[in-house]
């Protein structure tokens, strides 16, 4: 079964989760989708947003992937359910598995979620949470400065830290002992959000979760990839390669090229 899994984002946030299934799934190969160009999607109507993630999904469908993983939290809030009941291949959101991970690590109940607007405002991630246990308090906070940070490569410095510290100011006051880093364009700020945050509250990526279930939902369809499976992963940006490539070397540790996508004319 040497068919790819599909991986589709926003951005650049998505490789946070790409990463997790390359470490968790070493013989899986990845075709990955950024639309760097119409990035940040969380400020966009809801409309355009779910157009812009169809047709990722349609260009990964035509790749003849196995199993697509929507690598946007923003994109699974709108999109997720619709997606299933028209696809035949399985496709898994970050928004579940974000919630589930949350659960198991929080001992008082007392969760923040940050994303951005369209997810704080879909509700998504405190249903997936009430989902898993009912007894959860819960409290979200939009942070629109963060995606246009990690998308022009500033995760690090005194700026970074002076903007998101004042987004994080409404939360400082909320007792909570982990919080869900509910964007995933949002771990490549983990070390400025942990310390903005404090050392007492576990900060939670869906990535790890994510990859868990991809790897069981593998399983489950009978789609694993041979064990003597060397990967070759592909990356498609909307828009500038090269900044794309930067990025994307660094997270994963390792030269990226990527090709230049046309979507949507
Ligand atoms: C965005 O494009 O605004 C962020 C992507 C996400 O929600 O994970």
């Amino acid at each position: 079964m040497n068919r790819s899994i599909g991986v589709l984002d926003s951005g650049v946030g998505g490789l946070t989760v790409a990463r997790e299934l390359m470490r968790q799934l070493p013989h899986e190969q990845i075709i990955y989708v950024g639309d760097t160009l119409r990035c940040p999607y969380g400020p966009r109507p809801e409309e355009e947003i779910r157009q812009f993630t169809w047709e990722m999904i349609d260009f990964l469908v035509a790749q003849d992937v196995k199993l697509i993983v929507i690598a946007c939290n923003t994109a699974t809030a709108v999109v997720l359910k619709e997606a299933r009941q028209k696809l035949s291949i399985p496709i898994i959101g970050v928004i579940d598995p974000g919630a589930r991970a949350a659960v198991k690590v929080t001992r008082t109940k007392r969760i923040g979620v940050i994303g951005t607007k369209m997810t704080i405002e879909s509700n998504s991630y405190e249903k997936a949470l009430r989902h898993v246990e009912g007894q959860v308090v819960v409290e979200s906070l939009a942070c629109p400065p963060f995606v246009p940070l990690v998308e022009s490569s500033q995760t690090t410095g005194a700026y970074v830290e002076r903007v998101v510290a004042n987004t994080l100011k409404p939360l400082l006051a909320y007792d909570m002992d982990t919080l869900i880093l509910g964007c995933t364009h949002y771990p490549l700020l983990a070390e400025v959000i942990g310390r903005v945050i404090g050392p007492n509250v576990q900060l939670i990526s869906s990535g790890d979760e994510t990859a868990l279930e991809v790897g069981a939902l593998l399983d489950y369809n009978g789609i694993t990839a041979a064990h003597d499976t060397v990967p070759e992963h592909v990356y498609h940006a909307t828009g500038d390669t090269r900044s794309f490539e930067r990025i994307a070397s660094d997270w994963l540790n390792q030269p990226i090229q990527a090709k230049r996508l046309v979507l949507g004319t």
